[in-house]
């Protein structure tokens, strides 16, 4: 079956981008010397996830107690659960966590310690826990310039219910890069951040196992990691308009894109509307730091994803995209439009199924694991 014969929104993954993403990723990490854990919460399908792990071994990074079940039932026996853990969430990490080699958690908190020391002492059993520190994005994790980081990895060291896998960051404020060189001095920042913090350990005679970092626009341009033992990039297997406007990718990397059908024109305003609006490609206002202009979403052409020039995906509703621009003229209702969504990871979870092409031809379906 051909792309053109979809019914739309439709999501589609194209295969060979994907494929080579993920062996540039999986090169380029062997070239650095270290462990390759992919974040796979762009796709949360198994397939995808298998191609991104293959040469590495084998060990998988999940946002989600949903993906990890799902990713434990099919086999993946290695899983960092990468959102600082809900006390509540703890029982049914464990069971999940029994099933396989090892389920870890991430802890920035003294009380959520303590959750787990409970529940692994009623279960006779010792829980695998990273600690999380902030390296820049000031979203979740210790400070590790704090005296409280260093009493956690104290605790997490000395507690005989915990297994203290180590220390773990993920430098989101690369997001903020405009280029290739600005989000290389932000991998280099997630790198003597968290090694200083090791390093402080040691001082206070405590020893950090292993060390893991990463997010897709650092591990993307990252030269060197001497001192890291793994990378959580996860983005890469898709990439996304804005990856590309921030320098971790070209336009051309994106393996991941939505086909739309136009059903309103009016010439005389140049302007259109397609039936993909926010349920199909999320509302990401995209990488505007670096182009203002950037509308929802690049919209490319359906053989080949080359850019149609003069559309812009100036807005878009529940159900609705509008398309402004000379570029307008040439569409009709009925017109097949394919999307580049600004941020793959959230346009992937509208849909509870994907398209997997090779050109137009649409080759094989997967579906990803919904929910939380
Ligand atoms: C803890 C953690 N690790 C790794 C990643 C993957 O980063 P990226 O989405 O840039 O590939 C994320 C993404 O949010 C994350 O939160």
């Amino acid at each position: 079956m051909k792309i053109n014969n979809l019914g739309t929104p439709s999501a589609l993954v194209d295969l060979d981008r994907l494929e080579r993403n993920a062996t540039r990723m999986a090169d380029h990490t062997r070239q650095l010397g270290v462990r390759l854990r992919p974040h796979v919460k762009t796709h949360k399908c198994v397939e995808a996830a298998r191609i991104q792990t293959r040469g590495h071994f084998g060990g998988i990074t999940v946002s989600t107690l949903a993906e990890a079940k799902g990713f434990a039932e099919a086999g993946f026996r290695d899983i960092i659960y990468a959102v600082p853990i809900a006390p509540q969430k703890l029982t049914g990490a464990l069971e999940i966590g029994l099933r396989i080699d090892r389920l870890a958690v991430l802890v920035d908190h003294m009380e959520t310690i303590t959750a787990i020391e409970g529940i692994a002492g009623a279960h006779a059993t010792i829980f695998p826990v990273w600690l999380k520190i902030d390296c820049g994005l000031h979203r979740a994790g210790v400070d590790p310039e704090t005296e409280r980081a260093v009493a956690l990895a104290k605790r997490l060291q000395n507690s005989i219910h915990i297994d203290f896998r180590g220390v773990l960051t993920h430098a989101g404020q690369s997001y903020d890069a405009v280029n290739r060189a600005e989000a290389l001095a932000v991998a280099q920042e997630e790198v003597t951040v968290t090694l200083g913090f090791v390093d402080r350990l040691a001082k206070e005679e405590i020893g950090v196992p292993e060390v893991s970092i990463g997010s897709t626009p650092t591990i993307s341009s990252a030269e060197s990691l001497e001192g890291i033992d793994e990378v959580r990039p996860g983005n890469y297997a898709f990439f996304d308009v804005f990856q590309s406007a921030i320098g971790s990718c070209s336009l051309d990397d994106v393996a991941f894109s939505v086909l739309a059908t136009v059903v309103s024109v009016h010439p005389e305003e140049n302007r259109a509307v397609i039936d993909a609006g926010a349920l199909a490609l999320s509302k990401d206002p995209g990488p505007t730091h670096v182009d203002p202009g950037c509308g929802f979403g690049r919209i490319v052409a359906v053989e080949d994803q080359h850019p149609l020039p003069g559309l812009r995906l100036s807005s878009v509703s529940q159900e609705h995209g509008e398309i402004s621009g000379p570029g307008t003229a040439a569409l009709r209702p009925g017109t097949l439009l394919r999307i580049l969504p600004n941020h793959s990871c959230l346009a992937a979870a509208c849909f509870d199924s994907y398209k997997i092409v090779r050109d137009t031809e649409i080759i094989d379906q997967w579906r990803p694991f919904r929910g939380w």
